[in-house]
């Protein structure tokens, strides 16, 4: 979740005044939120441009902040990846990259929509 970050973006209107990092933000501003970046933060990740599958504490904010608009459909996003990953790891083990993988356009979420693989 870290490492691909499969949400981009959220834009968020400030119900109040409020200051982050030292910027002043006023009530009403709309406000860009990216996962992506936040979750190659070196304050808070070592080494963050590092896939590392083993990573503890991994305090990534692939499904966001924990706040109100905390990702509602987590667990269930969780238990079909930990199913799917899983499952190829019983069934394909050998399963690798066949070519180039097309990538979706799209500012909003960071998918593929395709990826060649080949069994080893
Ligand atoms: C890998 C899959 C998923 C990712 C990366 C993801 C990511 C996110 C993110 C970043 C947010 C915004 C959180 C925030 O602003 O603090 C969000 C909100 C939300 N997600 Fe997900 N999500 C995923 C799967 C799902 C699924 C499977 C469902 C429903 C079955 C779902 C339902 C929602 C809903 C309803 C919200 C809005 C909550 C609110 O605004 O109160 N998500 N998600």
């Amino acid at each position: 979740m870290r490492w691909t970050s499969p949400v981009n973006l959220f834009r968020r209107t400030a119900t109040c005044a409020t200051e982050v990092a030292g910027r002043r933000i006023a009530e009403g501003d709309k406000v860009v939120l990216f996962y992506s970046s936040a979750n190659r933060d070196a304050d808070v990740f070592a080494d963050p441009a590092a896939f590392d599958i083993g990573r503890d504490p991994n305090p990534h904010l692939g499904f966001g902040g924990g706040g109100p608009h905390f990702c509602l459909g987590r667990r269930l996003a969780l238990l079909q990846l930990r199913t799917l990953f899983g499952q190829l790891a019983d069934r394909a083990p050998g399963i690798a990259p066949d070519g180039p993988a097309r990538r979706l356009r799209s500012s909003f979420t960071n998918g593929i929509e395709r990826l060649p693989v080949r069994f080893g």
